[in-house]
């Protein structure tokens, strides 16, 4: 890894298995920054527990979720892979930051709210909103918003700013979070001395938005109720190909990417992605064949693209001493980057130097 290269950071909740379009619009991506960037990838264990869940399930998908990254081609021989409850500094860090963020500003975080929303409970807006109340009316008796829920955004910035990243990928859900993240880096700044690097949010190029099989007006989703609309990666050839056969296409029998046909031209988009040939040569390559052909084609794609994505799956989830090397060395890698800071920040703010 050269000190030369900018540092890219990103990190993920570990949620069960990654869909089509968590594949096409980040995972593929992270896997292509790798040439140019120095990257750190972490699983986000922390974060997951900010409401309800498993401890077994988060366990099982923490672990898996390692192996489908690196299925996907991220490269622990280039890049920090590692799980966030492995490296201590995020706490660390995100108590500092905590002590330098308004409880108002965590309130005001739209996902904040609408979590809390989730849970039964309306902060007050407007003029006379007291941040510190929260409208108990239409709250589930028993129902509680947690501390941590609040300082999400908080261990957010912690992750970020820990490594000095330069660039963060991520979705527009997370944006707002990401500019918390920036003001707290220049708080520190402005309060102590330059010490974080203010972090810009990566535009990954034209990445596409894939959509339902079933219902194309609405994103690809990894908890849709309809079992055919979701393609995961580690789907079987056979599920794979059942999904596509019975995707949802348009009136009309022509085959184009055209605003009145979003079934068609989100099997046009899915193909594209993963075989690199343009949308208007794929429209052309169809004219004068059926939805069935382009359906047919598409699951050849698919399939050609996921088919070594499961095999190496499969072959890392069973080789646990191997999956836990790479999680040891990762882990080892952000912790001593994240060390330097740490001890950098702890200096600024005037805690007292660890005796050697
Ligand atoms: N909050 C992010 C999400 O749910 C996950 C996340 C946690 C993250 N820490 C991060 C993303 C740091 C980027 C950088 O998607």
């Amino acid at each position: 890894m050269s000190d030369a290269k900018k540092v890219i950071l990103t990190c993920a909740q570990p949620t069960g298995v990654l869909t089509m379009g968590n594949y096409l619009g980040a995972v593929k991506n992270w896997a292509t920054m790798q040439d140019d960037y120095e990257c750190f990838f972490g699983v986000v264990d922390q974060h997951a527990i900010t409401v309800k869940y498993s401890p077994a399930e988060l366990r099982k998908n923490t672990l898996s979720c390692v192996a489908q990254y690196l299925a996907c081609g991220l490269d622990p021989e280039r890049s920090a892979v590692f799980v966030q409850s492995h490296v201590t500094g995020h706490t660390e860090l995100a108590w500092l930051l905590s002590c330098m963020t308004p409880i108002g500003e965590l309130q005001r975080m739209t996902q904040f709210k609408e979590k809390a929303a989730k849970l039964g409970f309306n902060i007050a807006e407007g003029e006379d909103a007291n941040a510190l109340k929260f409208a108990h009316e239409g709250a589930r008796a028993g129902a509680s918003v947690n501390a941590g829920l609040l300082m999400y955004p908080v261990l957010m910035a912690a992750d970020i700013l820990l490594y000095n990243a330069d660039a963060v990928p991520v979705g527009n859900d997370q944006r707002q979070h990401l500019e918390l993240c920036r003001d707290l880096a220049q708080r520190f700044n402005n309060q102590y001395s330059e010490t974080f690097t203010v972090p810009e949010p990566y535009i990954a190029p034209a990445g596409a938005r894939i959509m339902s099989l079933q219902d194309p007006t609405r994103k690809m989703s990894k908890s849709d109720d309809n079992q055919g609309a979701t393609l995961f990666i580690l789907d079987t050839p056979d599920q794979l190909r059942k999904k596509i056969m019975s995707a949802v296409t348009d009136s009309g029998s022509e085959i184009r990417a055209t605003e009145d046909k979003p079934g068609v031209s989100n099997l046009l988009q899915i193909h594209s992605a993963l075989s690199g040939d343009s949308v208007a040569d794929l429209e052309a390559h169809f004219t004068g064949k059926g939805y069935g052909d382009l359906k047919k084609e598409v699951a050849e794609v698919v399939i050609a693209a996921l088919e070594p994505v499961r095999t190496r799956y499969e072959a890392l989830i069973a080789d646990k001493a191997h999956l836990e090397s790479v999680l040891r060395d990762g882990a080892d890698a952000a912790q001593k980057r994240a060390y330097k800071m740490l001890a950098k920040v702890y200096r600024k703010a005037g805690f007292v130097e660890r005796p050697r």
